[in-house]
């Protein structure tokens, strides 16, 4: 099982020296985990934790040209990065990105060889409404477009993200079970988001075709991480 940290706005330098140091200084090993930080960030985990694939949270649309403030995935593939993050349900919602901008993204990530984990989730209104699985099958109809290699999904239930609120392991094995009958068995792994703690882990582990946890909030504090890479390890 890996561990994606996904850092997401978080941590200003002084923060990410003592997070790198306290990751370098455990000894643990660091064999599971994959880092997401900000593109500003990369440059300084790359050199310090050379043995971790580190990857972007979002990328520009196309591999270069005139978008400022955009990060290329060229650029990226060029620097080191070896994933993406694509369609997390803070840039569907917060910066509305569609479904056809995601697959455009994929696209360039796989373009660059670029291992890309795809995000998908059902909002609370969704589940409320017994629409989780359409919600799913939904967000799964732009992988028919992409190539069949270095795909990973994360089932991140929005109404799980940052709020405490859990599926229990045999709603994600119903889940995991629904992406694998929609899609087939070609995507590299399914990973689990929301929520994820060191407390919880175990139980959420027991979950069938799970290849890993996608983990917000409880990634920025490296305390916890290396707990739930232990609990995986
Ligand atoms: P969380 O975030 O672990 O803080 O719930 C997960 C995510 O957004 O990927």
């Amino acid at each position: 099982m890996i561990i994606v940290a996904n850092l997401k706005m978080n941590l200003v330098k002084s923060d990410v020296d003592q997070y790198i140091e306290y990751l370098v200084s455990s000894g643990e090993n660091l064999e599971s985990l994959w880092i997401a930080p900000q593109a500003l960030q990369i440059a300084q985990f790359k050199k310090d934790l050379k043995s971790v694939p580190i990857g972007l949270q979002n990328a520009g649309l196309t591999e270069k040209g005139s978008f400022t403030g955009e990060n290329s995935l060229s650029t990226a593939q060029s620097y080191g990065v070896e994933f993406v993050i694509l369609g997390h349900s803070e840039r569907r919602e917060v910066f509305g990105e569609s479904p056809d901008e995601i697959l455009k993204k994929i696209q360039t990530a796989q373009a660059q060889s670029m291992k890309v984990i795809y995000c998908v989730g059902e909002n609370l209104e969704d589940r409320k409404n017994n629409r989780s699985y359409e919600a799913i099958s939904d967000q799964l109809q732009i992988l028919t477009e992409v190539k069949k290699k270095n795909v990973y999904i994360a089932y991140e239930p929005l109404w799980a993200i940052g709020t405490g609120l859990l599926p229990s392991p045999e709603d994600i094995s119903n889940m995991n079970e629904h992406i694998h009958n929609s899609i087939g068995f070609w995507m590299e792994g399914l990973l689990y988001g929301g929520s994820v703690k060191p407390e919880n882990v175990h139980s959420l582990k027991k979950s069938k075709h799970l290849g890993g946890f996608l983990v917000g909030g409880a990634s920025l504090d490296p305390a916890k991480l290396l707990k739930l890479l232990k609990s995986v390890g």
